[in-house]
């Protein structure tokens, strides 16, 4: 947690930018969520929106912010004894509120009438885009409406200012990125340790994660660790891994103060890499560093992402694996088939930063997303500002199925040699990825810098 000064802050600014509006702003915090009976619930994940303005990260409060006035409010109940019996002590909620600049303490029962009070005096009650069932039912009971009206009224004023205020960091937080980073690039070392033939992919996983959790922390999302890092999300760790084979390693922690790092690494199995692999990891590596080298304020994240997109396409057809004018390829799409996602995302306390905002307006700002295949899932495409968090993830992957169904439409076939993509098509898959803050004139790594050259990857 922060000093209460910087939850105060962040208050005082979100009520700045919704000025002229007299209404209320409601955040619920998150409540446990059950695995498979109430007791026994996943590991608690406070929402981050709550946490960047309010702190605490217990369960089953909630917050109000009085536009026309000012006051914060915090909703919540102190445990009764036989509560404690179970839990044992824990802060009493006028101290926790302290702890982040809220004298204003309400039952959690009193929720129901501030926001009835508000809405019968004709005030907006502003909200965000809910992504959990049991808080779509509160709104739905505290608005009085049904459960698929509540997504539908949530405040895109809201949305917009609250974007606008997390997505540039301050101070505090960047240390805290930094924090995650570090314990996240010890991870990616344990693996380059470990990873060997023989060894299995669950084993890694677990190293990891223990390392994450030894750090007083947690997983910021769950860990890719896989030979098959074609497959895009591959959350399987069945495999062993053998000689001849590239390890893709996507894993980051998140900190105490839900903080998060992310980061992927691509090593071989054995102590080197084979010379096709050595290959595609160089066009890779020079394609991550055209990336970085191109970010700054002012600049579209989608033309980053271009650029890279290029060097990728440039790389291939040293190959032999393309061909033509690389603009008109990468215009046409044509490298989508190896690089057929985004260049990254900004970062925070989400891995992918307030997604669940709402991925347009977040990463877009107004900005017109791409259909075509693999542009559009780019997440960040709008112009840089100085005190963004972002990860820069380019990849080369070879998908059988995709490979296939290009090649039976003939799709962007003047730009593909699909004959010598034949001889390619079990490579695999492989992706670098580190996280930037954008700064005055460029963009600086946050944290320590992971293994990540030829060099450093080979062992012996
Ligand atoms: N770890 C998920 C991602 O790289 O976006
Ligand atoms: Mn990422
Ligand atoms: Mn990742």
């Amino acid at each position: 947690m922060f000093d209460p000064e910087v939850y105060q802050r962040r208050r005082d600014g979100l009520r700045q930018k919704l000025e002229g509006d007299r209404g209320l702003v409601l955040l619920p915090g998150n409540g446990e969520s059950p695995v498979n009976y109430e007791d026994n619930a996943y590991p608690f994940r406070q929402d981050s929106t709550f946490l960047y303005y309010f702190g605490l990260d217990q369960p089953d409060l909630a917050a109000v912010l009085d536009l026309d006035s000012g006051a914060a409010t915090l909703f919540g109940d102190d445990p009764t004894v036989e509560q404690i019996v179970w839990t044992g002590e824990v802060p009493r909620l006028a101290d926790r509120g302290a702890a982040v600049g809220v004298s204003d303490i309400k039952p959690r029962g009193a929720l129901g009438d501030v926001v009835s009070a508000a809405t019968s005096a004709g005030r907006n009650v502003h909200y965000l885009p809910p992504y959990r069932a049991d808080i779509i039912l509160l709104l739905a009971r505290l608005l009085n409406m049904a459960p698929d009206q509540v997504r539908d009224r949530t405040s895109i004023e809201l949305v917009r200012a609250v974007v606008d205020q997390r997505a540039r960091k301050g101070p505090e937080e960047i240390a805290e990125m930094e924090s995650a980073v570090e314990v996240s690039v010890a991870m990616h070392q344990a693996a380059l340790e470990l990873a060997a033939p023989g060894v299995t992919e669950l084993q890694i996983a677990a190293e990891v994660e223990r390392i994450a959790r030894e750090a007083g922390g947690r997983l910021a999302y769950p860990a890719i660790a896989t030979i098959n890092g074609q497959t895009l999300h591959n959350h399987s760790y069945h495999s062993n891994l053998s000689d001849g084979d590239v390890f893709l390693l996507d894993t980051g922690a998140e900190t105490a103060t839900g903080y998060a790092a992310d980061l992927t690494s691509s090593f071989p199995a054995s102590p080197r890499f084979t010379d096709r692999q050595r290959a595609v990891y160089q066009v890779l590596l020079d394609a991550y560093d055209a990336a970085v080298a191109a970010i700054a304020p002012g600049v579209r994240y989608r033309d980053v992402h271009l650029e890279c997109s290029r060097v990728i396409f440039d790389g291939l057809s040293g190959l032999g694996l393309t061909r033509g004018d690389t603009d008109e390829a990468v215009a046409a799409g044509a490298h989508a088939l190896f690089f057929p996602h985004g260049l990254g995302h900004m970062i925070g306390l989400d891995v992918h930063d307030m997604e669940n905002l709402g991925e347009d307006l977040v990463g877009y700002a107004g900005e017109q997303r791409s259909t075509q295949f693999g542009l559009r899932s780019l997440r960040l495409a709008r112009a840089l500002e100085s005190g963004f968090t972002l990860t820069v993830e380019p990849g080369i992957y070879f998908i059988p199925q995709l490979i296939d169904d290009w090649k039976g439409r003939g799709h962007c076939a003047e730009f593909i040699d699909y004959d010598e993509l034949q001889h390619w098509r079990d490579f695999g898959g492989m992706r670098n990825e580190e996280d930037f803050l954008v700064t005055d004139d460029g963009a600086r790594r946050l944290g320590p810098r992971k293994p990540q050259t030829i060099q450093e990857l080979e062992r012996g």
